[in-house]
């Protein structure tokens, strides 16, 4: 326990295995309708429906015109062992409305590859296809995975498309960096199957795990539509066609996250019976409360009085084998100073802490995490909250497959790790339902610092982006010299100790919430 509020340890939960699929399809898993796109990333979509029935779920899959030039119709419907719907205009089909129930009979639906044409159509309202009178039909949530030419994902059209859907509530996905079919390189690959995957799992509220229902629960019961739950939502209305189609999803999204707290044994993720019983009541309140009784204490009166401020902190580790692992240089100091000084401000504070030698500062409720998937799912548990300030250095990249047993050295040749993309904690929260109406990055970087974290902030849906050049000594250093990145100005601080910018910056966060 450290010596502040409370401590809490979030499960290592890599050994929890979802269950195999045959097994699996004796109880109802997720359910996927995959928009496959027409571009050159479709036979990719092959593998997305592979690794989505090996998790449990099940697809099903539309094809657009497009698609159809790269992927055949027998080939998904081979894999995804379930019709593949191509046209608007089947009789049959349509007779019963056959685009409205598709997107009613899914969980989620998953456009892959989104093209830079089906994003267009989507942002547009456009309805001339199946797939995207489906999408404009749809009241559940919706992700897009973006794949083209780093040109395309760079036009100022497709720039403000997917900003256009950030906005409305689609997941719209970052692709990856890398080598194109076409021979350029840069932004625009699709990302690893698995890292949709992942995706998926987290925007369904599964959390970044793999886990097994207990015998006889569904773990997805909870989260089938209540038609209650439409009618007193406090969603904006966007107006216009991709309002309705989004604010319907987002309902969707928010209720999607309550999956499966009931199902898992603490047993199973690892916890005592009195950790179960904690982190159960902290499921019901949706925020992290104060965990420890005996380190109970009045907050103090201050500016945050009456706020919840959620804070990351320290780097992350990701695991290559039971010994190895990945991390960086982040020594958490910054992230803490924040977190304490927002305590004295009165503010309730979870800090979700990486790997780092740091003491808890007094009034903190701090949850100790590794990896970047375990701070991804613990921020999701701590929410709602009225600000969420990323400090934590999280890693890009984790190893795709980390090995259970410790990898032996063999011969000469080295193992060669096969990385893939981690959540995106900021972008996910800044985009996501429960959203916290004061949203803060942090960006290090080490040239065009404030260039950088302008876009960033873009990028991320984020109010403020702190930015800081790290081609120093700052990392592991108690000085810090930032710039808040704002939507209109820069305020550059000068050089001083962490906790004096930690104070610095929490007033300026108490003077911009709402009163
Ligand atoms: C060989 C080839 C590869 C293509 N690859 C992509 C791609 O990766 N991403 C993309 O957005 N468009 C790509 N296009 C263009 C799309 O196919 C085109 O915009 C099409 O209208 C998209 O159809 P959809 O709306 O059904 O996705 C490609 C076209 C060709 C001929």
């Amino acid at each position: 326990m450290g010596v502040g509020r409370s401590r809490t340890k979030i499960p290592q939960t890599d050994c929890v295995r979802r269950p195999a699929v045959a097994q699996a399809r004796t109880m109802s898993g997720p359910r996927i309708l995959l928009v496959v796109g027409g571009g050159i990333a479709a036979y990719k979509s092959c593998e997305l429906v592979r690794q989505i029935r090996k998790e449990g779920g099940e697809v099903t899959c539309v094809l657009t015109e497009g698609g159809s030039h790269f992927v055949t119709p027998m080939a998904l419907a081979a894999l995804s062992e379930k019709p593949v719907y191509t046209t608007l205009w089947d009789l049959k089909n349509e007779a019963e409305m056959g685009h409205i129930q598709l997107s009613r009979e899914a969980d989620l639906v998953v456009v892959c590859p989104a093209t830079a044409d089906l994003m267009a159509k989507m942002a547009a309202g456009i309805a001339d296809d199946l797939a995207t009178t489906m999408l404009l039909a749809t009241d559940k949530p919706v992700m897009a995975v973006p794949a083209m030419n780093v040109r395309m994902w760079q036009h100022a059209a497709t720039t403000r498309n997917v900003q256009t859907l950030r906005d409305a509530g689609v997941d719209v996905m970052e692709p990856d960096e890398g080598t194109m079919a076409c021979g350029e390189y840069g932004p625009g690959r699709l990302p690893d199957p698995l890292a949709i995957w992942q995706r998926i799992a987290w925007a369904l509220g599964l959390g970044p795990v793999e886990v097994a229902p207990l015998p006889g629960s569904d773990p997805f019961a909870s989260a089938r539509f209540d038609e209650s739950e439409h009618r007193d939502s406090g969603d904006i209305d966007l107006g216009g066609l991709t309002g309705g189609m989004v604010s319907q999803g987002r309902r969707k999204s928010r209720q999607a996250i309550t999956f499966g707290d009931a199902s898992f044994s603490h047993e199973d993720l690892g916890f005592t019976p009195e950790e179960a019983a904690l982190a159960a009541r902290k499921g019901e309140a949706r925020s992290a409360p104060a965990t420890d009784p005996d380190s109970l204490h009045p907050l103090r009166e201050g500016p945050l009085s009456g706020r919840h401020v959620l804070i990351t902190a320290g780097p992350t580790w990701e695991p290559i084998d039971p010994v190895r692992y990945i991390a960086n240089r982040s020594s958490g100091k910054q992230g803490f100073a924040i977190a304490a000084a927002a305590a004295e401000a009165g503010a309730r504070v979870t800090l979700v802490s990486g790997p780092v030698h740091l003491p808890t500062p007094p009034g903190v409720d701090r949850i100790d995490v590794e990896s970047a998937l375990q701070m991804a799912e613990a921020v999701r548990q701590a929410l709602p909250a009225d600000i969420a300030v990323m400090v934590a250095a999280v890693a890009d990249w984790r190893v795709a497959q980390a090995a259970d047993q410790k990898l032996k050295k063999r011969g000469s040749a080295p193992p060669a790790l096969l990385l893939t993309e981690n959540p995106d904690i900021l972008a996910t929260l800044a985009t996501g339902p429960n959203r916290p109406p004061l949203v803060i990055g942090f960006a290090a970087e080490t040239q065009d610092v404030i260039r950088y974290a302008t876009e960033k902030r873009k990028r991320k849906g984020a109010d403020w982006i702190i930015a800081n050049d790290v081609s120093g000594d700052v990392m592991g250093g108690d000085v810090n010299a930032v710039h808040i990145v704002r939507a209109d100005d820069v305020i550059s601080l000068p050089e001083m100790p962490k906790e004096d910018v930690a104070r610095a910056l929490v007033e300026r966060f108490a003077d911009a919430l709402p009163r």
